[in-house]
């Protein structure tokens, strides 16, 4: 983990409200791991006060025009307009000063003993919870995993970045709410026959907690293993506030089970986590 100041890029718009900030970020394309993300502060001064995380959407070396010039380490961070300091990254030009902290937290387990890397891969993402799955994709494909990429949104401009995976060969699936692209409706939908037609799939999902709650239905019944990435306010990004915690699956009033999703994830496989039964409430609430 690195704490430095470095430049801009480049800060293109995707899509209405979406944008592709470029970033000087030396050694990361070595150390960033898919799943990993960043704190960054957007302006010198302290408005906004706290840094604000950014999944890692994919590192590389960009090549100067001049070949007598150093090759460069960059990072990119895709991000969706919400508030006050997304809205001031929108104003952020090539030269201008950030500060950039990370890699951080646990990214996608892949390879491991536990986690060797599948043969089917279903990659699920929720709007800009496409993020961190495009570097997954990256690594499952170097890895030999045919990986699917099934991704919703609320229309048509909520779908990002489908060309940078088909150019690494992932099949891709849109659902989208209003029917504007894909097909009309959920992408949970998609994920339920997909698994039915790769029943030893295994899944990885980003998005919003309803997504990924149904998401983790689904892969129960189905009895697929699922790595979730998660999204939580956070103020510090290093395990020091404890202001980003989610129950673990032990979590009850008379034992509680914390998990910091800026140290012990942002991923996690499901059977860490504690989840909401079908009601709405979590099952440990209900006692
Ligand atoms: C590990 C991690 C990775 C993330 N990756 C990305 C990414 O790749 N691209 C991206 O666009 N965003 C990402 N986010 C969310 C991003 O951090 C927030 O959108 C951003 O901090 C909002 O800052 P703001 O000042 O514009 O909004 P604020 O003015 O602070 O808040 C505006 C609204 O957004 C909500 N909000 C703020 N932060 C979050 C959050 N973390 N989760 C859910 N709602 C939030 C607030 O509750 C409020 O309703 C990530 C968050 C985490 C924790
Ligand atoms: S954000 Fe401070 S502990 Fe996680």
């Amino acid at each position: 983990m690195k704490d430095i100041r470095t430049s801009v890029l480049y800060n293109r718009k995707m899509a209405p409200g979406y944008y592709c900030l470029g970033i000087a970020a030396p050694d990361y394309p070595a150390l960033a791991q898919a799943g990993q993300f960043v704190m960054l502060r957007i302006t010198q001064g302290y408005d906004p006060l706290l840094r604000r995380p950014f999944g890692i959407f994919r590192t590389g070396v960009l090549e100067g025009a001049n070949p007598q010039l150093p090759a460069q380490d960059y990072m990119e961070v895709v991000y969706k307009v919400v508030g006050h300091g997304t809205r001031l990254m929108t104003h952020l030009n090539p030269g201008d000063e950030v500060s950039l902290l990370g890699p951080l937290g646990e990214g996608f387990r892949l390879g491991s003993s536990t986690h060797a890397a599948p043969q089917d891969a279903l990659l699920v993402g929720g709007g800009i919870g496409v993020v961190p799955l495009f570097m997954l994709a990256q690594r499952l494909v170097e890895q030999g995993s045919r990986v699917r990429l099934l991704l919703g949104g609320r229309s048509c401009t909520d779908i990002l970045a489908v060309t940078e995976f088909e150019r690494l060969g992932v099949e891709t699936y849109v659902a989208t709410d209003d029917g504007t692209l894909g097909e009309e409706g959920l992408v949970t939908r998609v994920l339920e026959r997909k698994l039915h037609k790769y029943p030893y799939a295994c899944v990885f999902a980003c998005g919003p907690m309803p997504m990924l709650n149904a998401v983790e239905h689904i892969c129960t019944q189905a009895q697929a293993p699922l790595q979730v990435s998660l999204e939580a306010l956070m103020a510090c990004g290093v395990g020091a506030c404890l202001g980003c915690v989610v129950k673990g699956r032990e979590h009850s009033t008379h034992h509680p089970d914390y998990l910091c999703t800026c140290k012990q994830g942002p991923v996690f496989d499901a059977r860490e986590l504690s989840w909401p039964d079908r009601t709405g409430s979590t099952v440990e609430e209900q006692k």
